[in-house]
């Protein structure tokens, strides 16, 4: 019975992340994601590879934001898959893993796109807080 249950979830769920089995990995991963495409998203209008467009960048940090908002929750579980690259160190300091994504929500939150010279300090903020996080909490 676990077995099909299991079986038919995996095969409904064949999206980003197929090999990963854990849903709940799954899901934290996918925020991650939609993340890295959003500061990708900003990337190519800094680099030029895209044309400045105030309200898809604004999109992306907003995203970025929303994402940021939902960590905590979809972290909280003490989860893990041979796919996953958290750290159990996540859940050792879980309430500095909380300020991180909390700090990123802010900085996200703070962030108004009206031009394209405000893309570049953007990004050097976001940054900062990914690697904030990154640096303690992911391999
Ligand atoms: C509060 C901590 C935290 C912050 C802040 C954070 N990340 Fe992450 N990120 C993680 C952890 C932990 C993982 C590993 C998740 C896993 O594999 O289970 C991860 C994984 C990722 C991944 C890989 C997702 C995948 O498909 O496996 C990307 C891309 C990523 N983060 C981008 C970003 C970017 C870009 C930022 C900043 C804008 C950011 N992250 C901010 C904790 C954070």
């Amino acid at each position: 019975m676990i077995f099909i249950t299991a079986t038919s979830f995996a095969s409904m769920t064949t999206l980003a992340h197929s090999e990963v089995a854990n849903p709940v990995v799954k899901a934290r991963m996918a925020a991650m994601s939609d993340i890295g495409a959003s500061m990708k998203t900003l990337g190519k209008m800094v680099k030029g590879e895209a044309d400045f467009d105030a309200m898809a960048a604004q999109a992306a940090v907003d995203t970025v934001a929303a994402r940021a908002e939902a960590a905590p929750e979809l972290f909280e579980p003490k989860e893990t898959d041979p796919e996953s690259e958290a750290l159990p160190a996540i859940w050792d300091n879980w309430d500095d893993f909380v300020t991180k994504a909390e700090a990123l929500q802010t900085t996200a939150e703070g962030i108004t796109i009206t031009a394209a010279a405000d893309l570049g300090p953007a990004m050097g903020q976001l940054g900062d807080a990914c690697k904030a996080c990154h640096s303690k909490y992911k391999e």
